[in-house]
């Protein structure tokens, strides 16, 4: 078979090429051997940095995945199809639909064809409700496949088990708790307020150098779920997990952290003044909000008065993006550096 032959360092340069020029053969995989890739082409042509040769082996055959407005082709219309959900969640083994309210009639049979080409999904739910209450908690319709609503979702090196309506968890946040991971240096000692089922405390655990991760939860279930995923990790010498009310239990805690995490975007201003109690100097404070553009400034505005009023000075270091929660609100964490 025809083929490119070039050093695995030139792979991204020839393939942008293949792919460019229409020469690369995409019903088969590329096969690495001896420090060489071979992308297989279509037709004899000069390749910039590669060798064209006539292979003896074969390449293997690529999957052909089917796409899900195939499956459904004869049983939603061209609009209905047009309607169907790209992007989907996916936590663990569960999918989980936004259906929008024109197919609510067919949502079965789309939950089946996303069952059909997911070989990793078992579950498919719909979601039926966001995030509400002091728990954060959300309903989902069990659709189609194994029916269950727990899963164990597998995530920077860390496995996390949960029920998706007994505890908050997205499964979309999962750059950012990487994200606070990487800040971390080696020693810190670390709180994060609000922990859910424990994702934060694990990844920066596992991801980092932390001394110790403190987590405090006031969901009994998410915490049952936070303790049984911290023996799961075999974490259970570098993090500590506590139930209750952050507002009782963070000052109970004999000591003061390099690092707070505040997850909590809806309602963290009211719990930034205990954050600032709790933080050593030179410490960072991660606070979430839910803002659009141009509330950003503003919440700022609101930020530095609360640490004023606390008698802390503080540095906004960066404003990060990191989630969206309607059209134009996004999830946006302040990293705070304590100054005094
Ligand atoms: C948005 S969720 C985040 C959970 C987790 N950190 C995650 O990323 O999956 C916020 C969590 O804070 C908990 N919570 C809300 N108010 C609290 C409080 N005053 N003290 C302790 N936990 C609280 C809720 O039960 C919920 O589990």
């Amino acid at each position: 078979m025809l083929a490119a032959e070039t050093e695995l360092k030139n792979a991204e340069k020839v393939k942008n090429f293949l792919i460019q020029k229409g020469l690369l053969e995409t019903n088969h995989l590329a096969v690495k051997e001896l420090g060489l890739i071979y992308f297989p082409i279509n037709k004899k042509s000069k390749v910039p940095g590669a060798k064209v040769v006539d292979t003896k082996f074969s390449f293997p055959k690529k999957k052909l995945v089917p796409k899900v407005e195939n499956l459904l082709k004869d049983k939603l219309s061209n609009k209905e199809i047009r309607l169907i959900p790209r992007s989907q969640e996916i936590v663990g083994k569960i999918m989980i639909l936004e259906v929008p309210e024109e197919l609510k009639s067919k949502e079965r049979v789309i939950a089946e064809a996303y069952l059909q080409i997911n070989e990793h999904v078992e579950t498919v739910v719909s979601k039926e409700q966001f995030h509400e209450g002091e728990y954060r908690l959300r309903k989902v319709k069990f659709l189609a496949g194994k029916k269950t609503k727990e899963t164990i979702h597998y995530e920077n090196g860390v496995k996390i088990r949960l029920d998706l309506e007994k505890t908050y968890f997205s499964a979309r946040s999962g750059n950012e708790r990487l994200r606070i991971a990487r800040l971390v240096k080696p020693g810190e000692e670390v709180l994060v307020m609000f922990s859910g089922a424990a994702p934060y405390p694990l990844v920066i655990a596992k991801n980092s150098k932390a001394k110790v991760v403190y987590g405090v939860e006031m969901n009994p279930l998410s915490h049952q779920y936070a303790l049984e995923n911290v023996k799961l990790n075999n974490l259970d010498n570098r993090v500590a997990i506590f139930e209750g009310d952050v507002r009782t239990i963070v000052p109970k805690i004999k000591k003061t952290f390099d690092r707070i995490v505040m997850p909590l975007p809806k309602t963290g201003q009211q719990f930034l003044s205990l954050a600032l109690k709790k933080i050593k100097i030179g410490g960072i404070i991660h606070y979430y909000s839910f803002l659009s553009e141009e509330e950003m400034e503003q919440e700022a505005k609101i930020v530095r008065d609360i640490c004023k009023e606390e008698g802390n000075q503080i540095r906004i270091v960066k404003k990060v993006r990191c989630g969206q929660f309607s059209p134009r609100i996004f999830r946006i964490c302040f990293d705070i550096k304590v100054l005094k």
